[in-house]
């Protein structure tokens, strides 16, 4: 049987990781600023993560949501205390687009609404109302078509309020990224998200904050739409949550109030996950990330917006990304190939830094060392 082969591949075989270093099968050393793809976020095989799944693996990996499983109250009350959401509710699922399918739904459950307002750029995953939300026709498939989704420019304030005039009283939610990822690292303007709040309290919809990847403290707070001091409704994570093991989830105001099988999961909120997800909040709080992520990017987006060469320098934490002109276009590919180092990528030409929030000044210096010097080779060619 071969591979369904739905992605172009680097020829690299990664084979042993450890912080922010992977290496390859033939012991090349590279330095990992892509995290496969923001997954990392305390650092690849952090041995006290390895250490409670290695525990948890020896007492009970999984066993179904009819039984009470304690460890999901362990992580609800850390999650809570971490992000500052204490009186939130958490539901488990294993993947972003199982998080933002599982808000969507209940977000229309709870108003009893269809319509959602999405934005331009926007990616919210893959299933179906997940990518019907998604701002991409490639990844729509004609079943995943529907009449129910508004797509409005994004940090469009006018557009939002005209939309909301006409018909908010069907509109069910309203999905954002506190930063677009995959849409090349563009922030969600604070007076924005203000204006999101405000009309979603007006005319009774939900404020589903997507922070599959700009969550978990990678922009350096917990949650990138907390920027705007305000609080969405939802907010769906994954990624980070697990640092590679795999779990999503959504958090919910207590407002929303749960019916019993209207959302449910085989494999969400199992044993093994959620002592993954613990050992993430608990190195997050024991190594202060959030502040390391927070003094690492200004170290990193300062060094870049120096370079002259490279534009618009964007992002929060680390999170960050930045326009590569023409002339240096094969940026990305020469610092994989010659400086051996990952980076992300947006189309068409943006590189996105999406680093272990445990990422050294040492290693952020060298970056900008490496990005200079390739940046030279290509001028000098
Ligand atoms: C903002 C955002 N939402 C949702 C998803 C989907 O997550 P998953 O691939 O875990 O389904 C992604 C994945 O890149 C994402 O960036």
């Amino acid at each position: 049987m071969q591979l369904f082969d739905v992605y172009p591949l680097n020829n690299i075989t990664i084979t042993k990781a450890k912080g922010s270093y992977v290496w390859d099968d033939q012991g090349e050393q590279y330095l990992d600023l892509y995290g496969g793809h923001a997954v990392i976020s305390i650092g690849h095989t952090h041995p006290h993560w390895v250490k409670r799944i290695e525990e948890q693996l020896n007492k009970i990996a999984f066993y179904s949501n009819s039984i009470k499983i304690p460890l999901q109250v362990q992580l609800a009350e850390k999650l809570g205390k971490v992000s500052g959401k204490e009186d939130y509710q958490l539901f488990l699922c294993n993947s972003g687009a199982e998080a933002n399918e599982n808000a969507l739904k209940l977000a229309s459950f709870h108003t009893g609404r269809k319509k959602v307002v999405a934005f331009s750029k926007a990616f919210h995953g893959r299933t179906s109302l997940a990518v019907s939300v998604t701002d991409n026709k490639n990844y729509v498939a004609p079943v995943n078509e529907t009449d129910n989704v508004i797509f409005l420019p994004f940090n469009d304030e006018k557009a939002l309020e005209a939309c909301f005039k006409k018909q908010g009283d069907e509109i069910s939610s309203v999905i954002i990224e506190g930063i677009q990822g995959v849409g090349g690292i563009n922030v969600a303007e604070v007076s924005f998200l203000k204006k999101i709040r405000s009309l979603c309290d007006q005319y009774g919809a939900v404020y589903i904050a997507d922070s599959v990847q700009c969550g978990y403290g990678r922009s350096g707070k917990f949650f990138s739409h907390d920027f705007a001091g305000v609080n969405a409704d939802i907010y769906s994570m994954a990624k980070g949550m697990g640092n590679g093991f795999p779990i999503g989830g959504i958090i919910i105001a207590p407002h929303i109030k749960p019916k019993h099988f209207q959302l449910g999961t085989t494999f969400g909120g199992n044993h093994l996950a959620c002592a993954a997800a613990l050992a993430v909040l608990e190195v997050m709080e024991e190594e202060k990330l959030l502040g390391n992520a927070v003094m690492v990017g200004k170290y990193l987006r300062e060094e870049l917006e120096k370079i002259e060469e490279i534009e618009n320098v964007r992002g929060r934490g680390l999170m960050i990304g930045f326009d590569v002109p023409e002339e240096i276009k094969d940026l990305k590919k020469n610092l994989l190939l010659n400086q051996k180092i990952f980076t992300g990528e947006a189309k068409p030409n943006v590189i996105r830094l999406l680093p272990s929030l445990a990422l050294k000044k040492r290693d952020a210096e060298h970056f900008i060392e490496a990005v200079k010097e390739e940046i030279e080779k290509m001028k000098s060619a």
